[in-house]
């Protein structure tokens, strides 16, 4: 297996970008939803001790990724034609895009109230309304646009895998040698 994509798959640092990422947003879906209407703050501080640095490895990973993808590899040959490859193009970029909005909003909020200081240095600052900052609003709308976005994605891959019979899924899982 090659650390690079080839024409016919994605490369094993191309994978490992994409699952890590995929099980990373599942626990922010998951602690994010947790804490949507939480009226116990204490409990609400422990949920963002996971949520906050899960959420700035999707950061890191992201920009790793996009200049992996710029500066060193490049993608596999296009499956799907015609409005499909454009639909799957687009899809793929508007996660991307997604990926940063919401990555960059949650470190927004976390900056301008300095709730860092609340839920990592144990200061007795009550936690803020995030409600009262801008960027809870992309937060909030990017965090729904992205569970049907990611829906409509895994669909899509198990549409491929059962129904076109093309390897999308298997192109990009290690492959058994
Ligand atoms: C791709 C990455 C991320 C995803 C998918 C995500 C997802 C979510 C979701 C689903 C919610 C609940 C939203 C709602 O109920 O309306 C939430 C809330 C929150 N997120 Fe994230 N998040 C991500 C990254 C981050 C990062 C990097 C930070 C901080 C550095 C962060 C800080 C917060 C905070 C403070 C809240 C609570 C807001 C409140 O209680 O009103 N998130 N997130
Ligand atoms: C269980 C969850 C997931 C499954 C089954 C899945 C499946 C796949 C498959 C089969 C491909 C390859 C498409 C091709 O052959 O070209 C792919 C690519 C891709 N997936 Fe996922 N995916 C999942 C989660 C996610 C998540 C959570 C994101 C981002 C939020 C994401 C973003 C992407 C992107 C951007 C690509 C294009 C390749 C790249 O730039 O790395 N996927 N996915």
């Amino acid at each position: 297996m090659s650390l690079k994509s080839t024409q016919a798959r994605y490369g094993t640092i191309a994978m490992a970008f994409h699952w890590l990422t995929a099980i990373a947003i599942l626990g922010l879906m998951v602690t994010g939803q947790l804490m949507d209407g939480l009226q116990d703050a204490a409990r609400q501080i422990t949920i963002l001790q996971w949520h906050v640095p899960l959420g700035l490895a999707v950061l890191a990973l992201t920009l790793a990724r996009i200049g992996w993808w710029i500066f060193a590899d490049s993608y596999p040959a296009h499956l799907s034609t015609g409005w499909q490859a454009v639909a799957a193009k687009a899809g793929h970029a508007a996660l991307y895009a997604l990926l940063l909005v919401m990555t960059l909003s949650g470190v927004a909020m976390m900056a301008l109230s300095g709730a860092g200081e609340t839920v990592f240095f144990g200061s007795a600052t009550p936690l803020p309304d995030f409600g009262d900052y801008l960027p809870r609003i992309p937060h909030g709308l990017g965090s729904k646009l992205m569970l049907a976005l990611v829906v409509l994605h895994i669909a899509a891959a198990i549409w491929h895998q059962r129904f076109k019979r093309d390897g999308a899924m298997t192109r990009i899982l290690p492959a058994r040698e």
